[in-house]
């Protein structure tokens, strides 16, 4: 069996709101509703998690206007962190899992945030963390510039240290309830953990008790040499943005070594590649959407080369789209996305064409042949699952929630219902 999860690539934001099957667009941009509906919807799935993407930034690099954000609403993000108990509140088992930055989040407030989203969620929250990689992003919380690649790292690990050991800091038998004597916790076993590093320092302990999950879950998606090794290290789960099956292998195999060089259990973490499946009724009719879908990307290129300037902090309306894609490899933002292009060799155009970033795998078919393609894939990269990345509308949480997981658990490769408690739990149990 594998994990199921789905990536909400632009977070609490805006989805699709001038397109096709959009729904109430105007009451549903910044209503939870959306969201609600597709937590208890995933959850009939049998997904693991949902995970809602964000950022802190209104993006003006692309032609040096705030044009490209605003006007797409593409850019648009409300905080998801508040519509985490609201979707838990909806459901039972599904994992949420929220997006933060390790460079903006000092780790107290973040260990004692998700420590107190852990008790609300009755032990389903989980932490996606981020180093975000943009200049104007750093300029919002004061920081002059932005932090370079590698370092943004170093400080994200000692980040989770301190953050681990604020969790820890009160032990697993301090809080005793007991009423007849009168004592909530024993003194004797919370504790200051005094954490004095090179880029962060806490007294501790925290002044909440450990939730269910005691460390609420760490999802992680950095491609890079340093991202993979943080992600190692660091996380539970671990979003794949690659290229085939050859790459999905070698990237779970990857995560193995490093995980067994640093002396840490491999099954400890679940790797799940991102698909976005096109699916209808025949394979003919999957296929003429998939190419309605290439015709509108055409049709409206410099929205997705606006995507390239965010990422890179570089304004990309100065090049050619049919010249070859630049070399931004040492860029410091995403680097192993724009690695992964100029590989290619391809031209922007044909990058943006061809190049679709959350598609590790091309599945166009029937719920049926997608459910057994997915199957083979996963059988032979040796991968922990799949986390879906489409438009969030309720069309497109229909074909997913009772299409296709009804599809996959037919042939018996994901969980016909939730056996354990927590969202940590479930995400190990196999
Ligand atoms: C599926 C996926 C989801 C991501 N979600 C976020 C996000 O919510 N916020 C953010 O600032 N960066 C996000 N990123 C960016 C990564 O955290 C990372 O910065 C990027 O992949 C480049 O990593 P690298 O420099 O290690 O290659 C995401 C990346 C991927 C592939």
């Amino acid at each position: 069996m594998f994990h199921m999860g789905w990536f909400m690539g632009t977070g609490f934001g805006v989805y699709n709101w001038n397109q096709r099957w959009s729904g109430n667009v105007g009451s549903d941009v910044g209503n939870p509703q959306l969201f609600i509906d597709m937590a208890t919807s995933l959850e009939r799935a049998g997904f693991d998690y949902m995970m809602m993407e964000d950022s802190s930034v209104l993006p003006n690099v692309h032609g040096g206007t705030f044009e490209s954000s605003v006007k797409s609403g593409g850019t648009i993000r409300f905080d998801p962190i508040p519509l985490v108990p609201l979707l838990t509140n909806a459901t039972r088992h599904i994992g949420i899992v929220a997006t933060i930055s390790t460079s903006f989040y000092h780790p107290f407030m973040a260990a004692r945030l998700f420590s107190t989203l852990d008790h609300i969620t009755e032990g389903r929250v989980g932490m996606n963390l981020v180093t975000s990689s943009n200049k104007s992003a750093m300029q919002n919380y004061g920081l002059k510039d932005l932090i370079p690649h590698d370092e943004r790292y170093d400080r994200a690990n000692e980040w989770v240290d301190v953050v681990k050991a604020l969790w820890d800091s009160w032990d697993e038998d301090a809080v005793l309830m007991d009423e007849a004597q009168g004592v909530f916790a024993d003194h004797t076993k919370v504790h200051t953990v005094d954490f004095e590093g090179k880029y962060y320092r806490s007294r501790g302990p925290l002044n909440t008790i450990p939730g269910p999950q005691r460390h609420p879950v760490i999802c992680q998606a950095g491609g890079s040499d340093v991202g993979r090794q943080f992600g190692a290290r660091n996380a539970d789960t671990i979003i794949a943005a690659v290229k085939g099956v050859e790459e999905m292998k070698a990237y779970r195999d990857d995560i193995t070594a490093r995980r067994e060089a640093l002396g840490l259990d491999p099954n400890g973490v679940k790797v799940l590649y991102l698909v976005s499946p096109i699916m209808a009724d025949s394979k003919g009719e999957a296929e003429a959407k998939d190419q309605a879908m290439k015709d509108a990307t055409a049709a409206n290129i410099d929205a997705q080369v606006a995507g390239f300037s965010y990422f890179t902090s570089t304004d990309w309306s100065k090049f050619d789209y049919d010249a070859p894609f630049p070399d931004l490899s040492k860029n410091e933002g995403h680097q192993s996305t724009m690695n992964d292009w100029a590989r290619s060799g391809a031209t922007i155009r044909e990058a943006v064409m061809n190049h679709r970033t959350q598609e590790s795998v091309r599945l166009v078919g029937t719920p049926e042949s997608v459910a057994q393609e997915m199957e083979e894939h996963m059988d032979y990269a040796g991968g922990d699952g799949y986390l879906i990345a489409m438009p969030v509308t309720r069309k497109n949480i229909t074909e997913i929630a009772d299409g296709l997981a009804p599809a996959l658990r037919q042939r018996g490769v994901i969980r016909p219902s939730y056996d354990k408690a927590t969202f940590r739990e479930n995400l190990l149990a196999y």
